[in-house]
């Protein structure tokens, strides 16, 4: 838990999004009493204006399934509309549609990102597990953020994608500065970068077609069709750089501040190691109590009411899924990391609803495999040295975690 909430302070007067609660990792203790004494909140903000900030797990619920209340069409999912990008191109992706637009798009996305998909990228994830591994394996020691958190997600990312191994490294440069865009001071701050990164998508998914590459994701949404309607390949386009930015930092920061946790329960760690058959369990409470999107927001479209509190229409209202996945209403002892907790209703993929992460399946999938390779590898696995944490109040992650184990013979 954050050590920096007074436990006095004035709920009225604190700005969510102002760093000073974030420096030791999300400030549970504060969302525990916003919660409990101020579930719909005003948050004022920096710069004079203000949203709505909710906490807990049935209010995020209710706003995710309602999207003729609450739009992600209207004002976008950050705080500032051009975050990232101008909300004219981020309009383009999954997550900024409401209905009718959003349903078209989502099914025929789910077409290609079907259950059968993942289960068909269980041996490529694994393939990529293991040669992430085997590079520090005989080393004993790691950061492993940088040596194994990273590699994996974007490794399988790009994989999927088509993009070839020599253009990884670029194209982990252009994830990082979209992640840091996000947390930017200026709007548009990704604006080039999704420039340049769109021109060599664009040019991986010509070629993908010219080569006819059979059974590839490209293919795959090419062939995909909801009554009669196809994406054309500017849409593919689009929902590429949407995977670059939902699937890759999202996937990397649970691994990373997952295997932080265990590192600080080395029994339940040591537990796993022993039988992995607990893994599925652990990979959900991973997600349960690292909930590493934090928030997304909504903007009201008509005049509300939520949490006895008085919405009106252009108000922004955000999701805390950080504090709704600890909420004392629905899961018991919440604060408590547990990886025998039986399926856990976390709002790590979202609140629930018609933009429930779409990449779920595949992310428990790495997940999993990721655990399994590590317990069954890196034996005796051991903090070594301080973490870093990622300096941000939307993204639960670290940057750097030194950690030392018995090295491969
Ligand atoms: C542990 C890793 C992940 C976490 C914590 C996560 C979290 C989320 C969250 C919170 C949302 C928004 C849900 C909402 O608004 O209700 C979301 C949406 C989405 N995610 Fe994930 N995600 C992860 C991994 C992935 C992966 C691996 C992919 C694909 C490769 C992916 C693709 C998407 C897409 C396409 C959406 C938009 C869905 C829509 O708007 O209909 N995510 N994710």
């Amino acid at each position: 838990m954050s050590t920096s909430t007074p436990t006095d302070v004035d709920l009225a007067q604190i700005d969510l999004f102002d760093m000073q609660w974030h420096r030791d990792g999300p400030p549970h203790d504060l969302f525990a009493r916003m919660r409990a004494e101020a579930p719909v909140r005003w948050n004022p903000l920096a710069d004079g204006t203000g949203c709505w900030s909710v906490t807990r797990h049935a209010d995020v619920s209710a706003i995710s399934r309602d999207t003729a209340t609450y739009s992600s069409y209207r004002a976008g999912i950050f705080l500032h509309p051009d975050q990232v990008v101008g909300l004219d191109l981020t309009r383009n992706l999954l997550l900024y549609m409401d209905p009718p637009q959003h349903t078209k798009y989502r099914m025929i996305l789910q077409k290609a990102f079907t259950p059968h998909t993942v289960a068909a990228l269980e041996d490529d994830i694994r393939a990529r597990v293991t040669t992430t591994l085997d590079r520090i394996a005989t080393d004993g020691s790691a950061d492993f953020v940088n040596d194994i958190a990273i590699p994996i997600p974007l490794g399988v990312l790009t994989e999927l994608m088509g993009v070839p191994e020599e253009d990884i490294a670029q194209f982990f440069h252009w994830t990082e500065e979209i992640e840091a865009a996000q947390r930017a001071p200026e709007p548009n701050a990704a604006a080039e970068v999704f420039v340049q990164m769109a021109g060599y998508l664009h040019g991986q998914i010509e070629r993908q077609v010219s080569e006819g590459i059979e059974d590839s994701l490209v293919m795959k949404l090419r062939a995909a069709e909801v009554e009669g309607e196809k994406l054309t390949d500017p849409e593919i386009l689009v929902f590429f750089g949407l995977l670059a930015f939902a699937g890759n930092d999202t996937t990397r920061n649970t691994l990373a501040t997952g295997m932080h946790t265990l590192l600080q329960h080395p029994d339940q760690l040591q537990e796993l190691v022993a039988d992995p058959s607990l893994i599925p369990g652990a990979v959900e409470e991973i997600l349960r109590y690292t909930s590493v999107v934090q928030w997304f927001n909504r903007t009201a479209t008509t005049d509300t009411e939520l949490g006895g509190q008085r919405i009106k229409e252009g108000d922004r209202v955000v999701m805390w899924y950080t504090s709704a996945s600890r909420d004392e209403e629905v899961f018991d002892d919440p604060q408590t990391f547990d990886i025998h907790r039986a399926k856990p209703d976390h709002k790590a993929f979202g609140g629930g609803g018609r933009h429930f992460c779409l990449g779920a399946g595949l992310a428990r999938a790495e997940l999993r495999i990721a655990l399994e390779e590590i317990t069954r590898r890196l034996r005796n696995l051991e903090l070594s040295g301080e973490i870093e944490r990622l300096p941000s109040h939307w993204a639960n992650g670290l940057v750097k975690m030194p950690v030392t184990f018995t090295p491969e013979a």
